[in-house]
């Protein structure tokens, strides 16, 4: 499934909706490079790619909503611990089975739909408060 970004994604904090959009574009690129059965280093590389872009996306999240006092924060480290730990699970899955087809559908399916479901219940809420937030 390739996935795209939306102005309904839009959170409305730039720094936020680009590394959205560059957060989809890295699984894209995942999601590609396991459809063109390309090696395990260039696949390899293409997850670390995307785990590494993810912990420094929800870094600069988590230091701009306890910048907010955004009283969702708790919600969201959960959340992002979560898929933290589901995207250590897949590395370390394909360091020793490599390309399965299970992980072809956890990339395919969960990654997408759980980044556009978080998008879509948290991050949107978060670009909400701050609208709503006196200066
Ligand atoms: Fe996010
Ligand atoms: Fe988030």
């Amino acid at each position: 499934m390739k996935i795209a970004w939306s102005k309904e994604l839009a959170v409305g904090v730039a720094e936020i909706d680009e590394q959205h959009q560059q957060w989809i574009k890295r699984l894209n690129d995942v999601a590609a490079a396991l459809a063109a059965h390309v090696g395990p280093a260039k696949l390899g590389q293409t997850l670390e790619f995307l785990a590494d872009y993810t912990q420094t996306h929800f870094a600069t999240e988590e230091k701009l909503m306890a910048a907010a006092q955004y009283p969702g924060l708790k919600t969201q480290l959960a959340q992002h611990q979560e898929l933290t730990g589901t995207l250590k699970e897949i590395l370390r899955d394909f360091s020793e089975e490599g390309a399965t087809q299970k992980l072809a559908e956890t990339v395919n399916n969960y990654l997408g739909n759980w980044l556009l479901t978080h998008i879509r219940e948290q991050d949107l809420a978060f670009g909400r408060f701050l609208k709503n937030k006196p200066a």
